[in-house]
């Protein structure tokens, strides 16, 4: 039998580290009165699919924001690829280009082309006087157009924004947040104003894009059906504080979370949460 060679302290490079977002007892603020967020405990498996499900002014938005480091806790400890957040550490802010962060409004520049978009994900890899003029490489020309394709926009790369469908746009949006050759990406209610058919086309892109580049998305959405058939773990918000975190095991609804919740139970609650 072949053994297997144990190094003491093996590279950096050789250690794949599991989970690649942690949040302890996480609280923040927008006013210093009033809390949007309370006690948030959460665990992100590399290269998996979270959801985050909730009421309208839950906390949704405010949870990705803290991963993004948009925000930071008034309390708590927020770990990213098991770095801390902060704009002061060079290694931060290196990880952070790799967050490909795609706004509930997709934020688009409607009167360019979706080439010109998509080559925005590409900014932190060139350097100043590239940036500042928007002059980009042909190499990186060459990658934009690559992933258009892999997107399903071949052929449109000179079409401008406001031309394109709904679904159109948010595959703009995800191959810019592809051209930054993200670890994590995070989207905000990404398929909520979609038709079922277009929402699963592209909840179907982001699962493909997380297969060949290992990336783990994290997802707020709208529709719990939706979130439980993509998402390996869904976490239920409401009023600011994580109630939930459910996945689907064989014909079961898991807790995760309290683990003392039946199917019905929860059912019975996302009822409650995303109905009302
Ligand atoms: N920029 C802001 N300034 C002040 N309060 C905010 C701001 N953004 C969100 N909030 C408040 O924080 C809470 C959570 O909001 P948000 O995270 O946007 O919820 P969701 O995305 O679930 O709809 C809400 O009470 C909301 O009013
Ligand atoms: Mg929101």
């Amino acid at each position: 039998m072949k053994q297997i060679q144990m190094t003491k302290n093996p590279p950096f490079s050789l250690i794949s580290t599991k989970k690649i977002i942690q949040m302890s007892d996480v609280w923040t603020s927008y006013d210093s009165k009033n809390f949007a967020l309370e006690g948030i405990n959460l665990s992100i498996d590399r290269g998996t699919n979270y959801s985050i499900v909730g009421q309208s002014g839950s906390g949704k938005s405010t949870l990705l924001k803290l991963m993004n480091s948009m925000m930071i806790p008034s309390k708590g400890i927020i770990k990213i690829d098991y770095i801390t957040p902060n704009m002061n550490d060079k290694k931060f802010k290196k990880m952070m280009h790799t967050i490909g962060y795609i706004p509930q409004n997709l934020g688009l520049i409607k009167n360019t082309t979706i080439l010109e978009n998509v080559l925005i994900g590409s900014l932190p890899r060139l350097n100043k006087i590239q940036s500042l003029l928007k002059k980009f490489p042909e190499h990186e020309i060459k990658e934009a157009k690559r992933i258009i394709q892999l997107v399903g926009l071949m052929g449109k790369e000179y079409r401008k924004i406001y031309m394109l469908s709904g679904g159109e746009k948010r595959r703009v949006a995800i191959a810019r947040a592809l051209m930054q050759k993200p670890t994590i990406l995070l989207a905000d209610e990404i398929v909520s104003e979609l038709d079922h058919v277009t929402a699963r086309e592209i909840m179907d892109l982001i699962v493909d894009a997380q297969k060949r580049m290992n990336l783990t998305a994290i997802m707020v959405h709208h529709d719990m059906q939706l979130a439980l058939e993509y998402a390996n773990r869904v976490a239920v918000i409401k009023e600011g504080r994580k109630i939930l975190e459910i996945g689907v095991e064989g014909d079961n609804i898991v807790d995760f979370q309290t683990g003392d919740m039946t199917t019905e139970e929860i059912m019975e609650m996302y009822s409650d949460d995303t109905k009302k």
